[in-house]
């Protein structure tokens, strides 16, 4: 598996290092409320899990399984929920866990879904963005690494559903999409 990746853009130190510091912005920022923090299945599960540690106020968690249609490495915007969340979120405090925000489309619709369901302020939290593959002005509202165009792999990102268990996160050779 690691014999794969071409080159490691950030490490698993370097990872938890930033989700350290964003768990202590977000738990500052939403102190004395109880946001409801949504996991975006599947990429974002290892940054859920790592992140909520982080965070120092009360929350409650919940996930959301989407998929979208189109080829297997590019959104296509079309968006269908395989699994909704399990609470109401009207009048919450909702912040969405992503993995990675590449053109945007994707949480331009779970957000004006939340939206929709009035939910009270809907931010979201990326590990990483991908700002040249934006097709929607979207930006989150807390970001970790800002990402060169490449497909990565990695730290709950997969290629055809693999690597995702990688702690780190990282370009995949060339020859292995062949
Ligand atoms: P959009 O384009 O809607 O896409 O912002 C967000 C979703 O697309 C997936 N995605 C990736 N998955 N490596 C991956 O493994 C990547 O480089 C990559 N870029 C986008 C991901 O599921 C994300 O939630
Ligand atoms: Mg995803």
């Amino acid at each position: 598996m690691h014999n794969d990746i071409q080159e490691i853009l950030y490490t698993e130190e370097q990872i938890q290092d930033k989700i350290r510091e964003l768990g202590e912005k977000i738990s500052s920022e939403y102190a004395g409320r109880n946001p409801l923090v949504i996991c975006v299945l599947k990429g974002a599960y290892m940054f859920m899990a790592d992140l909520t540690k982080r965070i120092t106020i009360p929350i409650e968690v919940d996930f959301m399984a989407i998929s979208s249609y189109g080829q297997s490495t590019k959104s296509s915007g079309v968006v269908k929920i395989l699994k909704d969340l399990d609470v109401p979120v009207e009048g919450r405090d909702v912040i969405i866990a992503e993995d990675i925000v590449d053109s945007g489309l994707t949480l331009s619709y779970l957000i004006d879904v939340l939206e929709r369901r009035n939910a009270k302020s809907v931010s979201v939290v990326a590990l990483f963005d991908k700002p040249a593959g934006r097709k929607v002005d979207l930006q989150a509202d807390y970001i970790g690494f800002t990402l060169p165009d490449a497909f990565v792999v990695g730290y709950g990102l997969d290629y055809a559903e693999k690597y995702r268990n990688l702690p780190y996160i990282g370009i995949l050779k060339p020859e292995v999409y062949a």
